[in-house]
């Protein structure tokens, strides 16, 4: 594929091919998560904990969103780039919804916008599709409602729950959402969604019965360490590597090690 569209993903999971996602927030990340060939990025209001070290996804604004999305879509080429709508941007009401998701687009040049929740949020993402923006949806552990689950751990281990999930996943392809992540529930649960519905289902501790993935690029590449959740498949051990590196460079220049004489001018 040259550039990956919002109707990309729906062949892609009629064809039985995985889509790949992962998150970005700056031109530099996008740009080799792009040339890697990656599906989607996601500039996910995770930029919250992991640009601007809040312990929740709540602070960030709507303007903090778009400068990181700005950013992130100035690198890419190929993936497509989804722009989470933060807390407090569009649960009040649609005209609202619509507002938001109209600066993400014109202002940082975003192909989409996601959002949190079903049934509370579906004539938000009705208008805001009416304007022609794509949504995605989000189901299961939704952060933004941190302090009413209480916790991060899985969501939708009760029948009450799962039950609500699916009407709310069903509702969400009827809506017109042109995917949908479904965050730490069960594999069985999540399979049984992304069999239900015919649009992508992108999980994040959901198992491997869905159609795609996505993790925070942050943490497989093992740059921060105290995230540790079973979910979480670390490709590289940044942490370390940095640190050394940082350390080193610290040791040359007290040392006098560094620059020498090919690195001067
Ligand atoms: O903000 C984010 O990074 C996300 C993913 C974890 C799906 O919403
Ligand atoms: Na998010």
């Amino acid at each position: 594929y040259k550039r990956i569209t919002t109707k990309t993903l729906v062949d892609m999971k009629k064809k039985g091919e995985k889509i790949s996602m992962l998150t970005a927030y700056d031109f530099t990340m996008a740009k080799i998560v792009d040339s890697a060939g990656i599906d989607v990025i996601l500039v996910g209001d995770s930029a919250s904990n992991v640009m601007a070290g809040h312990e929740t996804t709540l602070p960030i604004t709507l303007d903090q969103m778009i400068y990181h999305a700005a950013s992130v879509v100035r690198g890419i080429e190929r993936s497509l780039v989804v722009v989470d709508l933060p807390f407090g941007s569009y649960q009040s009401d649609p005209k609202e919804a619509l507002r938001s998701a109209i600066r993400i687009m014109k202002e940082s040049g975003g192909h989409a916008v996601k959002l949190e929740g079903g049934k509370e949020v579906k004539e938000s993402i009705k208008r805001i599709l009416n304007a022609g923006i794509p949504v995605m949806g989000h189901l299961g552990l939704t952060p933004q409602s941190i302090y009413k689950f209480g916790t991060y751990t899985v969501r939708a281990k009760e029948e009450e729950e799962a039950e609500k999930l699916i009407e709310d996943a069903i509702l969400l392809e009827k809506t017109g959402c042109f995917a949908v992540v479904l965050e730490k529930v069960p594999a069985k649960l999540a399979k049984e969604v992304a069999e239900k519905i015919s649009i992508p289902v992108i999980g994040i501790g959901a198992g491997n019965g869905v159609d795609g993935q996505v993790l925070v690029t942050h943490d497989m590449l093992g740059m921060t360490h105290e995230f540790n959740p079973r979910f979480l498949r670390r490709y590289l051990d940044l942490y370390t590597d940095m640190k050394n590196a940082f350390s080193q460079y610290s040791t040359d220049v007290k040392s006098g090690d560094f620059p020498n004489d090919s690195e001067q001018y």
